[in-house]
């Protein structure tokens, strides 16, 4: 028996009434975790007492409430903070979500650390959200962009060709650690330690990644990393940017506003240390409390648990949906994470996913915001099923057999 089979996956699904739904009069079949994963109970009650109980804005008031928010609010930045394991709570972010941290960096590091001419290294699998910030960061100062080439359908990186791509012109590597798109883990110690050894900066986007595997900052040795909170159980508009303090401490604010100055005057202010710089007027405050109750309830699984489980969903439809006729399936052969990307036939995925709908099944079809990558694959889009803990291999197996009935629906 594996660790991950000591867990009682289906009993876990009690926490969440919201699957336990017909759709189109079938059992619904939750695919589309990558877009987001839902919510267990214990994360909606989290938000139920403390709007029905604490609710004020926080840092601000004197009262019991404005202290009571305060304390929640800072409360979980500590937990976001061993959740990741960074060196000290105020290295953590609130933003909301992968996305704004990205941007936050792009703006604040990027305007005192870029020059035209430096070079900020991307990877072919990025989701729009690690390239357009950084266009727009080159747009304004003159910088470029560079590409790690991936290796064909099977998504990896070429790693053979890093060294080659880490020139004295990269200023900053920014990469996923696991693809949306393809279900590509990325080396992301190896990424981080050989761009340090020539002091370039590095960002980790683990969107796709903090809610299903432990992340230990420090192991990785990054200087960035990005999590959104309503990919892993926590509600949607609240996330985390992760900063070295080092480099903290030396970036100008994102956002200018109350709650981020120390002073103000009519032309002229002066800005509060980390992480308050950075976090201008009034923050999503139930956001990081039911976040925090997202944490808890994820570690008391154990996320060393749900990533050996993701794996195993994600080497099983691998190999399932592989004994369809006409199937081509993106990224790794083995040592996927819990999603497959894939297209029938020539069905258009939008078609496959359309159909499945029907069948109660939510995948997700389209580009997946990687249009780049679609077009370095050669196709426009692809459907999408990605898995987490509650999702079982039956529920695959109920794919495999609604993918086949679209087949001969389609008369192949
Ligand atoms: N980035 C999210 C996804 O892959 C929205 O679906």
């Amino acid at each position: 028996m594996n660790d991950s089979q000591k867990v009682d996956w289906s009993a876990l699904r009690k926490d969440f009434p919201i699957l336990n739904q017909q759709v189109h009069g079938q059992p619904l079949v939750y695919f589309d975790n990558a877009a987001t994963s839902q919510k267990p109970r214990q994360v909606v009650q989290a938000l139920v007492n403390y709007y029905e109980r604490d609710n004020a804005n926080v840092h601000r008031g004197l009262h019991e409430l404005s202290n009571r928010a305060t304390k929640a609010f800072e409360a979980a930045r500590e937990r976001a903070a061993k959740f990741i394991n960074a060196r000290q709570s105020d290295e953590i972010i609130w933003t909301r979500g992968t996305t704004e941290a990205i941007n936050l960096v792009a703006t604040a590091w990027g305007t005192k650390f870029i020059k035209a001419g430096d070079v900020i290294l991307l990877t072919e699998m990025e989701h729009h959200s690690n390239i357009v910030p950084w266009q727009l960061l080159a747009q304004r100062t003159g910088a470029k962009l560079a590409f790690l080439p991936i290796i064909g359908d099977i998504g990896l990186l070429d790693l053979a060709r890093l060294d080659e791509f880490l020139t004295d012109r990269v200023k900053l590597l920014s990469f996923v650690h696991i693809s949306n798109a393809l279900g590509t883990i990325n080396p992301v110690v190896e990424l981080c330690e050989r761009a340090r050894r020539k002091g370039i900066t590095t960002f980790v986007d683990a969107a796709q990644s903090a809610g299903h595997r432990p992340l230990d900052v420090q192991e990785i040795g990054c200087d960035f990393l990005a999590v959104s909170g309503h990919k892993m159980c926590g509600p949607t508009g609240i996330g985390f940017l992760y900063g070295r303090m080092e480099l903290l401490e030396q970036m100008p604010p994102y956002h200018g506003g109350g709650e981020m100055i120390l002073t103000a005057d009519y032309h002229k202010s002066t800005y509060k240390v980390p992480p308050h710089r950075f976090e201008a007027g009034t923050p999503d405050i139930s956001g990081p409390i039911g976040l925090h109750a997202a944490m808890d309830y994820l570690d008391a699984i154990g996320r060393d648990m749900i990533s050996e489980h993701d794996q195993q969903l994600g080497a099983y439809a691998y190999e399932k949906l592989m004994g369809l006729d006409k199937i081509r399936i993106f990224g790794p052969h083995v040592g996927r994470a819990g999603l497959v990307s894939f297209l029938l036939n020539d069905i258009h995925a939008h078609d496959v996913t359309e159909l499945a709908n029907q069948k109660g099944i939510a995948l997700r079809g389209g580009h997946h915001c990687t249009q780049p990558l679609m077009r370095k694959l050669g196709v426009e889009s692809t459907s999408r099923a990605s898995f987490y803990f509650y999702n079982t291999t039956a529920e695959i197996d109920r794919l495999f057999d609604v993918l086949k009935e679209i087949q001969k629906f389609f008369g192949s």
